[in-house]
């Protein structure tokens, strides 16, 4: 539809109409919906909601099939007066039914296109059965791995998360302009809108409380950057930013995401956030929700009904310009044309199924893939893996035959689907024993049998880990422990002294050193997905060479947190030089430095890198080329991951001691060697200074070329005129 019709469209509309499409629902309360049987349910009464308001409403969230869709949208088309479209949105959030590995395993993929494939097959299987939009990609930088959602970040560093995030939403919508015609493509809604992830304490939706100098460093990069690939959706946080709630606040939606970031798509709720404004006590009513929330300019209320009670009262009242309401109603019309549903709600699946496109062996492949890409080898000493096919192996644990790998923000994902590690590795090793135990206990019963599996093999493969349900959302924990039954365990099967091979299954960092030291290899795998037994399998055996590298710091224990790379460097810094001195910063009981550091990962291969002299001195403005020629000095082709860092020595603010600054996963077979050209343009050089100005200062720079954060070569350049 023209842009000038769909003015005509809004011109048409009564207010009620307009209102009601600000308003979006859970399926079961449409007619068509299969389960509409259940919908005079209590949620009824308790949202007051009509025929007409329902028969009106813009929008569904979660529905879970196709014909649940198109029964539906089938149903609301032949009561809405104007024949507006309803608009399906849904947390596609690491695959649909083929379920990728989680965004934090993602993240540690330092992989562009393998977060970009993730999304695209995403989008193909979600399409398939109807939906129009994921609340995804999720950018909130995260520092605290005792908030549960740290497993649906991509990790604690703004160039990785913004780099992946514009990945992601280039996976789900391809070309952002043909999406009309790209059936296959979603629109993508970026979140949380801001800085969800600096919850204190780890605590769910907990306050947030940071400087807005902050806020523009290192939380709001990742959305800027998704929203300028394109991004048509962003979703607000439940926390306040500098003590307004995000849903209500104005200064944070329309001056800094609207003009600043100069998004003019959609700005959703999340889910009751519009009428949680008054729990946070900046609202003392719904009428004031709604009003607040409006002219922040939230155009869509996710399953509240502040707006659809109160808005009208409110511009009858002249409280509230009806004007906002037309802005918000055309952007949500505008969407819906950008997604082609004026010609087709169906996009194209009425009387045409494409649930062919779903689970196929590609799609497994490409999940199996990004598994290989995103696990992450802590320790492997002695080189005890890979293992050769024909090792009698003892695997053990209570993630050895649990099918709960698919990942903490799988909607629509089966476990059946899902090839948990005994199955994996039955397709590879010939001689496996499995002993299962549970997740919180180790029992005598246990012992006995793990005994005989253990005399009976050569190598124990130790499966252990988290259950979804101890992460996500509303999942923090106080302590980043796994059950102490665990850890026993680990030590038990140590104590028969065969080599042990760890195998972890987490959606967070975790205390590990007890972990680390009680086994020969510590193999990091997330939540894997749909192909998670294969994944373990393929690494375990050197099928595939491991080569992620850690997107979050693994903390030494819990009371080390937040501990992250990019941190500042205090007026007492600990160094080589002083460590052991009393009044530096320190702690009298563990290392100052992470467990496991940012952007470490080991592999079965052996890398080495030269980086091409750099010059003395570039002028402010001007681009300085890294040059890194990168060799695989063993027989066993492999991946590294080349990252560059930056440090501005002196700045008119205390800069972090490096920030990643570029990143490639680079391929190498045996011996080869690939040379690649990194250009830190001034943005790298740049940062913002108390005026929330974007700036480059003259002074010197460090740069740092390495394999991990802490594995690195420095160099200094001047930059500028000092
Ligand atoms: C949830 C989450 C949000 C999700 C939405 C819809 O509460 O905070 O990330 O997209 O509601 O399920």
């Amino acid at each position: 539809m023209k842009q000038e019709n769909l003015t005509a469209l809004l011109a048409e509309m009564t207010l009620d109409e307009k209102i009601a499409q600000c308003l979006q629902l859970s399926p079961f309360l449409f007619k068509g919906a299969k389960k509409n049987a259940e919908l005079t349910g209590p949620v009824l009464q308790e949202m007051k909601l009509t025929d007409a308001h329902t028969e009106n409403a813009g929008s569904v969230l979660g529905s879970s099939s196709a014909e649940d869709m198109l029964g539906i949208q089938e149903a609301y088309l032949k009561t809405n007066r104007l024949g507006i479209p309803l608009i399906f949105m849904a947390d596609v959030i690491h695959g649909y039914k083929t379920v990728f590995p989680i965004p934090l395993a993602l993240g540690c993929s330092f992989d562009r296109e393998t977060v970009r494939t993730m999304a695209e097959v995403a989008a193909l299987e979600a399409t398939a059965d109807g939906h129009h939009v994921t609340f995804s990609p999720m950018l909130d930088l995260v520092r605290d791995p005792r908030w549960g959602r740290v497993m649906e970040s991509t990790g604690e560093d703004p160039f990785l998360n913004s780099e992946l995030g514009k990945a992601m939403v280039a996976g789900y919508q391809g070309d952002a302009s043909k999406l009309h015609e790209n059936k296959a493509n979603l629109a993508a809604c970026v979140k949380h809108f801001a800085a969800y992830g600096a919850a204190e304490a780890g605590l769910e939706y907990n306050t947030v409380n940071m400087s807005t100098r902050e806020l523009y460093q290192n939380y709001l990069p990742a959305y800027e950057a998704a929203i300028h690939a394109g991004a048509k959706l962003v979703m607000t946080a439940f926390n306040v930013v500098d003590g307004v709630p995000a849903t209500m606040n104005k200064w944070l939606n329309r001056d800094v995401l609207r003009q600043e970031m100069n998004f003019d798509g959609v700005l959703i709720s999340d889910w009751g956030a519009v009428a949680e404004v008054i729990n946070h006590g900046t609202a003392r009513n719904p009428a004031e929700a709604a009003q607040f929330s409006m002219e922040a300019g939230v155009d869509m209320e996710m399953m509240t009904t502040c707006y659809i009670h109160e808005l009208k009262g409110l511009i009858e009242a002249n409280k509230l310009s009806e004007s906002l309401v037309d802005e918000a109603v055309l952007r949500i019309l505008q969407l819906k044309n950008d997604l082609g549903l004026f010609e087709d709600p169906y996009r194209g699946l009425k009387g045409k199924s494409r649930q062919t496109d779903i689970l196929t062996p590609e799609n497994r492949q490409k999940s199996r893939e990004a598994g290989l890409e995103s696990a992450v080898l802590l320790e492997n000493k002695q080189q005890i893996l890979p293992l050769a096919e024909t090792t009698k192996i003892a695997l053990i644990g209570p993630l050895a035959t649990s099918n709960d790998i698919l990942g903490g923000w799988n909607v629509y994902g089966d476990e059946k689907d899902g090839v948990n590690v005994e199955t994996g590795l039955q397709e590879v090793f010939s001689e496996l024993i499995t002993v299962s135990t549970d997740y919180t206990a180790f029992t005598e019963e246990d012992k006995s049998t793990i005994a005989k599996a253990i005399q009976a093999s050569e190598v124990v493969v130790l499966s252990l880990g988290e259950k979804n349900e101890w992460g996500g959302e509303a999942g923090s924990l106080a302590t980043i422990r796994l059950p102490e039954a665990q850890y026993d365990l680990a030590k038990y099967v140590q104590s028969f002294g065969k080599p042990v091979v760890i195998t972890l299954f987490n959606g967070r960092p975790l205390e590990v050193k007890e972990l680390a030291e009680a086994s020969d290899a510590l193999l990091e795998l997330w939540f894997p997905g749909t192909e998670a037994g294969r994944v373990t399998a393929d690494l375990l055996v050197g099928k595939s060479n491991p080569s992620g590298k850690l997107s979050m710091s693994f903390p030494q224990t819990t009371g080390q947190i937040p501990v992250y790379y990019n941190h500042l460097r205090t007026g007492r810094p600990q160094t080589e030089a002083n460590k052991g001195e009393r009044y530096v910063s320190h702690y009298l009981d563990i290392p100052n430095e992470p467990y496991y550091p940012f952007g470490y990962g080991k592999s079965y291969s052996e890398f080495e890198w030269k980086t091409a002299e750099l010059p003395k001195q570039i002028q402010l403005g001007e681009s300085l080329e890294v040059k890194v020629t990168l060799k695989n000095k063993s027989q066993i082709a492999g991946k590294e991951v080349i990252q560059i860092y930056v440090q501005d020595v002196t700045a008119t603010i205390s800069r972090p001691v490096k920030e990643l600054k570029e990143f490639e996963k680079v391929a190498l077979q045996p011996g080869e060697e690939k040379t690649v050209t990194f250009e830190l343009t001034t943005e790298a050089f740049s940062f913002y200074n108390h005026q929330l100005e974007k700036v480059q200062e003259p002074g010197v720079h460090r740069i740092f070329v390495g394999t991990s954060s802490e594995n690195v070569d420095t160099f200094e350049v001047e930059v500028g005129e000092v």
